[in-house]
């Protein structure tokens, strides 16, 4: 069980739309979210400045631009995402472990460029929870999805990413794997009764806690509720117990 804090530091909100909107879901969890994500859509529609406008409202973000390039221009993406102020960063486990470790080594040149004492932490995507076995053999993989997954995971961690982003349902495996340091961060929860919607392989928060993630992405069961800042509230009831 978490503690209120805890709880809250725990949901990350998916803000899946454009900038006024996020701005104005901003507003009406203030007080209440710590995190929020912002993903390509709404960062290639509005560009850096979007994180700087959501953390000004006090709020930690999460850019999830899943990078996946060469190491020399993942590196200086990263320290660009890093220096527009994003606490999170997410990229792809498959460009390799020097990809990654050159996409840790531009989060650290750019804390010490902007004069901060906590840099912006990766965590890796291993597969796309789109791939399915068919898609994993189309593009030329053997293994088995899960095995793929926790290789990919161990692959990126042991290179210098600080977690991984996974599905619930595979949290425990990799929190066993990656032992109890690793950041795990969860799409795919559903509070208790809300429409899954196009998630498959969904989950309650309080069971992907217990199955060991550290953070949960929940999108639209807040964002598009009647009342945003409600919803969050019976998340945060639900992991703390209260
Ligand atoms: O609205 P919903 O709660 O489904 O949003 C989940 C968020 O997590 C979306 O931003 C989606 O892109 C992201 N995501 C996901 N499944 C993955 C990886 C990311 O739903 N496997």
């Amino acid at each position: 069980m978490l503690s209120e804090s805890e709880a809250r530091d725990a949901i990350i909100v998916a803000l899946d739309c454009d900038q006024r909107r996020a701005l104005s879901l901003a507003e009406a969890l203030e007080g209440r979210a710590r995190w929020v994500k912002v993903g390509m859509t709404l960062f290639y529609g509005e560009g850096p400045a979007i994180v700087g406008a959501l953390r000004d409202r006090g709020l930690k973000v999460f850019l999830d631009l899943k990078l996946h390039d060469i190491p020399f221009q993942v590196r200086g993406a990263a320290r660009s995402a890093s220096l527009s102020g994003a606490d999170l960063l997410s990229i792809h486990a498959l460009g390799g472990p020097d990809m990654v470790r050159e996409a840790r080594a531009g989060v650290e040149e750019a804390a010490v460029e902007g004069g901060v004492r906590d840099r912006t932490r990766l965590v890796a995507i291993s597969l796309l929870t789109s791939m399915g076995q068919d898609s994993l053999t189309e593009v030329g993989i053997d293994a088995p999805v899960g095995e793929e997954v926790a290789r990919l995971a161990g692959l990126a961690v042991g290179a210098g990413s600080d977690g991984v982003v996974c599905s619930p349902w595979e949290a425990a495996e990799l929190r066993t794997l990656l032992g109890p340091a690793t950041l795990i961060v969860t799409p795919g929860v559903r509070p208790q009764g809300a429409n899954a919607g196009d998630q498959r392989r969904v989950s309650t928060p309080a069971a992907a806690i217990a199955a060991g993630a550290s953070k949960l992405v929940i999108g639209r069961p807040i964002t598009q509720a009647p009342d945003p800042a409600a919803s969050l509230e019976s998340v945060v009831a639900e992991l703390a117990g209260v």
